[in-house]
């Protein structure tokens, strides 16, 4: 087979594990991507920091540029806005295809790196930027493009789902449960990005983008938290035959004088009869419905380092077929421009 240099940056709890499975499975990766996917380094900022996952030590550098200048892949595992962009927009000015899981430089900045990536004929690809290991951005973008997508209905943060369930199952207490979030590694850097609702909002812009095939920015979307949720109100919820989650919407609204788009991340009450209240601990689900396809549910893991792994690797693969069948870029078909309303909380019936 053919080599193709693969660039690593970020070695956390998801690129410790791609770098595993990429250096484990690299025969069998090899003949599924039809080319060999040499892991040339790992940006990192201290070489000798404690990882999960236990590489060898040669791969580490702290000489980033080079790495991904000479790099076929680049995959961008950092998150964050800088310096992260900087390198995805160098990877990309390079002739490198870039894999990356970064939902905050997406929603903030994307149209800007796929404008970049369009330019050079290069692919952006991001499935493990929304919903952890669950396949939902190529079946937005790829499997349902001949549809029309009415809804989304998300669970899109694994660290509040995991909350809001024990609080519902076991009584717990919110600050209890969140600290297990965190032991567990689901919960973000900073745990205020999942328990108010930034970290969901994010991959609401995202996922609301390529359901409606336009540019959602993340200030457009309504965003509610869970950090007023009460154990009262779980449980007058459940006495009602209801749920509460920590939804993300995104829904097309037609009106007499045309259809726009609302986006928004809340804490809804959900029956217990529907297929969104039957999804516990930190897994995720996105529940679609489109016009033609009707009702469709993606379900699985949310959050995690090695479960996010997969997510990354499978487009490291789809980069490395485009690579080797010279394909041009995919594109990110935004041209619809729906107006994008802002509502806040709807009190909806799902
Ligand atoms: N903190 C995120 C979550 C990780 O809890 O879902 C995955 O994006």
């Amino acid at each position: 087979y053919r080599r193709l240099r693969v660039a690593l940056l970020g070695a956390g709890a998801v690129g410790s594990h791609v770098a595993d499975l990429l250096l484990r499975h690299g025969d069998e990766l090899a003949d599924r991507a039809g080319a060999r996917l040499e892991l040339a380094g790992i940006a990192v900022r201290d070489v000798d920091a404690p990882r999960d996952v236990e590489l060898p030590r040669e791969l580490y550098t702290t000489d980033v540029e080079p790495l991904i200048t000479g790099a076929d892949i680049v995959i961008e595992l950092m998150g964050g806005i800088e310096p992260a962009r900087s390198h995805i927009l160098l990877g990309l000015g390079s002739g490198a295809d870039v894999v990356t899981a970064n939902k905050a430089l997406l929603a903030t900045h994307g149209p800007e790196v796929f404008e970049a990536a369009d330019r050079v004929g290069a692919s952006v690809y991001y499935e493990a930027a929304a919903a952890g290991a669950i396949p939902i951005i190529r079946p937005l973008r790829d499997s349902l493009a001949g549809d029309r997508v009415v809804r989304i209905m998300g669970i899109v943060n694994g660290t509040t789902n995991y909350i809001l369930d024990r609080m519902d199952s076991e009584g717990a207490d919110f600050a209890d449960v969140l600290a297990d979030a965190q032991r567990l590694g689901y919960a973000e850097a900073d745990p205020t990005a999942d328990v108010e609702g930034y970290d969901a909002a994010q991959k609401a812009a995202i996922l609301a983008s390529l359901a409606f095939h336009t540019t959602v920015p993340l200030d457009a979307v309504h965003r509610e938290g869970i950090t007023g949720i009460t154990a009262d109100m779980i449980e007058e919820a459940r006495d009602a035959g209801l749920v509460i989650k920590l939804l993300a919407v995104c829904e097309r609204l037609r009106e007499d004088d045309g259809e726009s788009i609302s986006v928004r991340v809340y804490p809804a009450l959900v029956p217990r009869e529907h297929p969104l209240a039957s999804v516990h601990g930190a897994n995720n689900a996105v529940f679609v419905e489109a016009e033609a396809a009707g009702s469709l549910m993606f379900y699985g893991a949310g959050a995690g380092g090695v479960q996010t792994a997969s997510a990354v690797l499978g487009d490291v693969v789809s980069a490395a077929r485009r690579h080797m069948a010279g394909g041009t870029g995919v594109g990110e078909s935004t041209r619809a421009n729906l107006p994008i309303v802002s509502i806040g909380h709807v009190v909806t019936r799902y």
